[in-house]
């Protein structure tokens, strides 16, 4: 295995104010799963990007060969041309397009000048075969679930004759066994000859199929570790990564003072007519002052359509139960008036109802709390400027100003900020649903002690998170959804992995 198939040189990139890359030197050999890892901001999809014509030859200084040549890359269809192939962080497809439409766009198969649609729909088969997926090939990207998705980026790849294939964070939005599905995949194309190289912060999937890891720290190779040497390890990983040893994931914490039930939820039905589907059913719960609660489960199971119906039913559904702040029937019509009665929900999906893209940091921090920084109804933008400031430096946002685009930090950095935002309306029932999707173990450190410190304060944390390490080392009590109902109850000291696993997956 001592072919390099890539080699990218002293690559330097980059963009107003920050050094991204800075002489970072990263090989990849022939027929390997490679993983390259790194804290929010490394420079590990800017990398990428570079490798694939996103950031054409002249954008950075260094050099690419690639099967042996020197490449110069003017865009990504140069990159695809040689071979290339790389699936972001955020999906590219387009959802109103079907699974065959999305697997052929852009290397339509054509009969003459026509577009052959009867030998597409059976290429298109043949790949989700490849893949191992088994959806009928003319449904809407639309109506499959993210798992199903990433596998379509894949198909996609391999039906343009793929050599490398990149993968950037393809797991962090995906469940556990979506997760197992694409890491056989992998080991899968590894055999017929697919070389890989993947993204990833899950550092237990990276020791479980990387052949070697190369580190990244603030835009400089720190290492490459080979697996088949023994090196691949846990600790050595988040040490390389921090730069310091990190003994603890979860931050230790005084004992909590929880106090009386502020939140309730009861027999709560949500019907959804846009699918005339029940989605979730008689769901009971509640939440005491300074009480951290998960809603643990699969994904899928109806976790964030429960919080997107409790802050002000943004979607619509119809909605029948009751709910109760402070032992007072509330209700609310819009998401304006969820946050004004004092709730706050940090969302999963942070492009699309998180945060504005094009606005800066600090626009984005004090979106959903306006008022606090306004004299009589203007922005004072010095205060902007100071909350933005505080929470640049607690949350540790690895950003060149607080008046940079939100759209230009790296995914981890964006997840912050979104944090940030929600933090900073001070609520008293904070709703964060997978609060630590795509986010470094370092950080990931910073914000679980953030919340313990919120909790101490006397707020109220819903947690929704499809990690059970997660969900055990920071909840008090915990509730199982399970298909749109509630499967189970128990606190933090009666549960483990298998029970929460055994009531989320059989009910
Ligand atoms: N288009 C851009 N404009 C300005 N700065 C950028 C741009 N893209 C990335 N950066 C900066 O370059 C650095 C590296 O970002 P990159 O997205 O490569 O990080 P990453 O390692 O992929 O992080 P994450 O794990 O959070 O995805 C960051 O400081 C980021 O803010
Ligand atoms: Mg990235």
């Amino acid at each position: 295995m001592n072919n390099p198939i890539l080699e990218m040189n002293h690559i330097t990139k980059e963009f107003p104010g920050v050094r991204a890359l800075d002489d970072v030197c990263f090989t990849v050999q022939e027929k390997e799963i490679h993983c390259l890892v790194g804290e929010n901001g490394a420079g590990k999809s800017t990398l990428m990007k570079i490798l694939s014509g996103v950031y054409p030859h002249g954008d950075y200084s260094g050099e690419i060969i690639f099967d042996g040549e020197q490449q110069i890359y003017a865009n990504i269809r140069d990159s695809k041309n040689a071979g290339i192939a790389i699936i972001y962080q955020e999906l590219a497809l387009v959802p109103e397009l079907t699974v065959y439409e999305n697997i052929f766009l852009g290397h339509e198969i054509k009969n003459g000048f026509v577009i052959d649609w009867n030998e597409t729909i059976q290429r298109a088969t043949e790949m989700l075969k490849k893949v191992k997926l088994d959806v009928n090939p003319t449904v809407k990207v639309k109506d499959l679930g993210l798992g199903k998705q990433q596998l379509i980026e894949i198909a996609k790849a391999l039906s343009m004759d793929v050599k490398l294939l990149i993968l950037d964070e393809p797991t962090s939005a995906l469940n556990e066994s979506d997760s197992e599905n694409l890491l056989i995949l992998l080991r899968d194309l590894k055999k017929h000859g697919v070389t890989s190289v993947l993204i990833s912060h899950k550092l237990k999937e990276v020791i479980s199929i990387a052949d070697r890891v190369t580190v990244l720290r603030d835009g400089h190779t720190i290492c490459t570790l080979d697996a088949h040497q023994g090196e691949v390890l846990e600790n050595v990983l988040i040490k390389h990564m921090v730069g310091r040893e990190i003994n603890n994931i979860y931050p230790d914490r005084a004992p909590r003072q929880i106090g009386e039930t502020i939140f309730e939820v009861k027999d709560w039905t949500v019907y959804d007519s846009s699918i005339g589907r029940t989605i979730l059913q008689d769901i009971n719960f509640n939440v005491r002052e300074g009480e951290i609660v998960s809603l643990a489960g699969l994904m899928g199971s109806g976790r964030t359509e429960l919080a997107l119906s409790l802050f002000g039913n943004p979607k619509n559904y119809i909605l029948h139960g009751d709910m109760f702040l402070d032992d007072k029937k509330i209700g609310f019509k819009h998401p304006e008036q969820a946050i004004k009665a004092g709730l706050a929900y940090v969302t999963e999906d942070r492009k699309g109802n998180g945060l504005i893209l094009i606005q800066d940091v600090k626009q984005n921090i004090t979106l959903a709390n306006l008022r606090a920084i306004a004299d009589g109804g203007v922005v004072n933008s010095n205060e902007e400027v100071m909350v933005a400031n505080e929470y640049r430096d607690s949350l540790g946002i690895k950003t060149p100003s607080i008046e940079q685009r939100v759209l230009n930090l790296s995914g981890g950095n964006q997840q912050k900020v979104s944090v940030a935002k929600w933090l900073f309306v001070n609520p008293r029932i904070l709703i964060l649903d997978e609060p630590t999707r795509g986010i470094d173990v370092g950080a990931k450190y910073e914000i679980y002690t953030i919340m313990n410190r919120l909790v101490e304060q006397g707020m109220s944390i819903i947690m929704i998170s499809s990690e059970l390490p997660e969900i055990l080392g920071m909840s008090d009590r915990i509730y199982i959804v399970s298909s749109g109902k509630i499967a189970g109850e128990m606190t933090t000291s009666e549960a483990s992995q298998e029970k929460i696993m055994q009531l989320a997956t059989n009910y």
